[in-house]
């Protein structure tokens, strides 16, 4: 039973973020905060579950954990991506294992019911009897897999599993309206990365929030990042607009890697005088970007237990030439600096999540100047948990 309720969580919440209070211990340590986070909070939003090119081939299909919840990514033979329930609609076996190519169809092991990969149930293999495989009283439309809510953006896959969010395109609007600023919707189109030096995940022993409240903020720049902090400062970076779904933060001072003379294309249209801003967002639940006029970082957290989360990071370039061998020592440049960063986080977030334990702290104190960012996204957790469980 939580100690604290909802409605005086989020009025401690409301107030100034000199006077405001966290959100207490138990929504990170006690069992139900990660079912209650799921039902009420990563699932009522839009959160992202994988990378599209994670499904390589036509007809694949991918199956992915969200929190407990097994679901199964697909991809059909005209490269359209739909997210299901990972369950057979007879007797519930939980339906792809691993993932893999198919033959266009995902066949269930136990009576060998398959289905298409737009969730159609397809054949039905002695349902009305011995070597009969139709039944008149049975429906197969009505048999077909359980579909999630999906959208696709910057190749990334999100998911709505309470089906009730609004639209993603409306979800994520103030953030694409931010981008818009720096590159066009079109221009956006060109980011590419590879599987061979673009990813890379790392597993933080902490609540799922607790990294977001991270990459919220700046302050820890120059304790945490000696190394970011002497090119791209404490003193240079600033808070984005934050609106309903999201916040973060800036850098006017991103220095684009120069290797032998040669930089990284450049995205079509970022404007000239802002080669040096970078941004960096947070689109709640679980999404962290990282936009610059030469690449592209997502990480998202896929939470695998109350204190436990999976970091999953890729980063994109500009077009395919940007993939091309001339420029591998830009990208590994790149992803050897953000992963050295990523990881320099995780002894703060693993050490919030050990401070948790403590009674001396409930939620603690922020600093006027520095923890908005913070304060608005514990505030935004609050919010959906009163709404979503009223
Ligand atoms: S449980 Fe899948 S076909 Fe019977
Ligand atoms: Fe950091």
């Amino acid at each position: 039973m939580f100690e604290h309720k909802l409605i005086d969580i989020q009025k401690r919440l409301q107030q100034p973020v000199a006077k405001a209070t966290g959100l207490p211990n138990e929504r990170y340590i006690e069992a139900a905060a990660f079912t209650d986070d799921r039902n009420y909070v990563t699932g009522t939003g839009w959160a992202c579950i994988a990378f599209a090119e994670d499904l390589p081939e036509k007809n694949y299909v991918l199956p992915i954990d969200f929190m407990g919840v097994p679901l199964v990514i697909t991809r059909d033979n005209d490269n359209v991506l739909r997210v299901f329930h990972n369950v057979c609609s007879h007797r519930g076996l939980h339906l792809a294992e691993e993932p893999c190519q198919t033959k266009g169809m995902l066949r269930c092991p136990y009576h060998s019911w398959t289905y298409k990969m737009n969730g159609d149930l397809r054949g039905t293999p002695h349902v009305g009897g011995y070597g009969k495989h139709e039944h008149p009283e049975f429906d197969k439309a009505a048999g077909g897999l359980k579909e999630v809510r999906s959208a696709i953006w910057l190749n990334a896959v999100f998911i709505n599993l309470s089906g009730d969010a609004v639209d993603f395109d409306d979800y994520v609007k103030p953030l694409t309206d931010q981008f818009n600023e720096l590159c066009s919707p079109e221009a956006r189109t060109q980011f590419a990365s590879s599987h061979d030096d673009c990813r890379t995940t790392m597993k933080v022993r902490s609540n799922w929030k607790l990294p977001v409240e991270n990459y919220l903020e700046s302050y820890h720049l120059p304790t945490v990042h000696p190394e970011l902090n002497k090119t791209s400062p404490l003193d240079v970076h600033f808070d984005l607009e934050r609106f309903d779904n999201g916040g973060g933060q800036g850098s006017a001072n991103y220095t684009r890697t120069e290797i032998d003379g040669q930089h990284l294309p450049n995205l079509a249209g970022w404007p000239a005088d802002k080669q040096n801003l970078a941004i960096y967002p947070v689109l709640y639940p679980n999404t962290f970007i990282g936009l610059h006029s030469d690449h592209l970082f997502i990480m998202y957290l896929q939470p695998t237990a109350l204190d436990e989360t999976v970091e999953h990071v890729r980063i994109s370039y500009v077009g395919d030439e940007a993939l091309e061998n001339d420029y591998k020592p830009h990208r590994k440049a790149l992803l050897d600096a953000w992963t050295s960063v990523f990881k320099e986080d995780i002894f703060a977030v693993e050490r919030m999540q050990k401070g948790r334990f403590s009674p001396g702290y409930q939620g603690g104190v922020f600093s006027p100047a520095m923890d908005a960012p913070t304060v608005h996204f514990h505030q935004w957790v609050a919010n959906q948990l009163v709404v979503n469980t009223s």
